[in-house]
């Protein structure tokens, strides 16, 4: 035992340790449960008493030196892993990335801008909405096909909620909730049950207006739009009102502009009309102000809504309107200079 005892120390004795991998092999051959140390301690225990003095000694040595080695060593390439990761400061830093606002965000912030010019102010509301603030309040006859299961997503049935499908419910919500006069613009996502494709979506965002104060005019109402379209899409365009009707507004209308591809004289994008729809618009349905217990004899209002996904496609020649949901970056960054 004495023998197998210096064999080791000699072993040991100018052991060069250099790599986290020989660190280990040395723990697990002297320092662990079944290493060499406590197999000799055990040993030890059983030899007779007279070989057990100068044994013991041999043995201490042993432990002595694996110890030394051990101390030495243990640290020594954790320190090493710590310097690797030290900075170098003289390199490049790495690029910044900087995101880009979405081109519908772009848009939405724009139209607000044009009409908070005029005094309208921002007003919101929530996109789970009641039949009421819907479609009840808003002059919806009860048999009308936007109450239908293919027009809007319900959430419940009696009392119906559901996925308000235009942007018109807050016009209800502020009008129950402040008196006259009243300028709003309500920017907000929709929802409609329609089969996804290039020009339609199943979820999309309008930007709705509404003025109601004493003696105001369809001339108002005209004026307003002529300035919005002129701001947004330059000074030479051109408006056109066509009747139209929704519940909620008489009379009722929808305005075209003239096209900015073709500067209205007609190409593709137009089908050849010169004209472009923009927006529905019109007179705040009577019916509506006493919903909402304003006297229709005292005030009068206009009210438009458009479609902020229209919009941009016009401004920014995008045919697709999927594109503005799928969140492909190669799309996204092109809109990184605007603002
Ligand atoms: N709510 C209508 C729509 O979603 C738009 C509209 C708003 C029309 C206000 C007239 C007045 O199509």
């Amino acid at each position: 035992m004495k023998e197998n005892i210096e064999k080791l120390l000699e072993k040991i004795k100018n052991l060069q340790i250099n790599s986290p991998e020989e660190l280990e092999n040395f723990r697990m051959e002297f320092l662990s449960k079944k290493g060499y140390l406590n197999e000799w301690f055990d040993r030890f225990k059983e030899l007779p008493k007279e070989q057990k003095k100068e044994t013991g000694q041999m043995l201490n040595l042993l432990k002595q030196e694996v110890n030394r080695i051990w101390e030495e060593n243990k640290d020594k390439f954790s320190d090493q892993s710590e310097q690797q990761h030290t900075f170098d400061l003289t390199c490049p830093s790495e690029p910044i990335h900087l995101g880009s606002r979405h081109p519908i965000s772009i848009v939405r912030n724009e139209i607000i801008s044009i009409f908070e010019r005029l005094g309208f102010i921002v007003s919101e509301g929530p996109e789970i909405e009641d039949d009421w603030h819907v479609f009840s309040a808003l002059n919806f006859p009860p048999e009308h096909p936007a109450r239908d299961m293919q027009d809007t997503f319900f959430i419940r049935k009696n009392p119906d909620i559901l996925l308000r499908t235009h942007t018109s419910s807050v016009q209800i919500r502020v009008m129950e909730n402040q008196k006259p006069p009243i300028r709003i613009i309500m920017p907000g996502r929709v929802y409609r049950n329609e089969a996804i494709s290039s020009r339609a979506h199943c979820f999309f965002h309008q930007v709705e207006g509404l003025y109601i104060d004493k003696k105001v005019s369809f001339a108002d109402l005209k004026q307003t739009l002529l300035y919005f379209a002129r701001e947004m899409f330059g000074i030479d365009t051109q408006i056109r009102l066509r009747p139209s009707f929704f519940p909620f507004t008489e009379p009722s209308a929808e305005m075209d502009i003239s096209c900015n591809l073709c500067g209205g004289k007609g190409c593709a994008f137009c089908k050849y009309t010169g004209w472009v729809e923009i927006l529905g618009c019109g007179m705040v349905d009577p019916n509506v102000l006493e919903n909402c217990h304003i006297s229709s004899k005292e005030y009068s209002g206009f009210a438009f809504g458009m479609g902020i996904e229209r919009i941009t496609n016009l401004k920014y020649k995008v045919k697709d309107i999927r594109l503005f949901s799928e969140n492909d970056i190669r799309f996204l960054k092109q809109f990184s200079s605007a603002i």
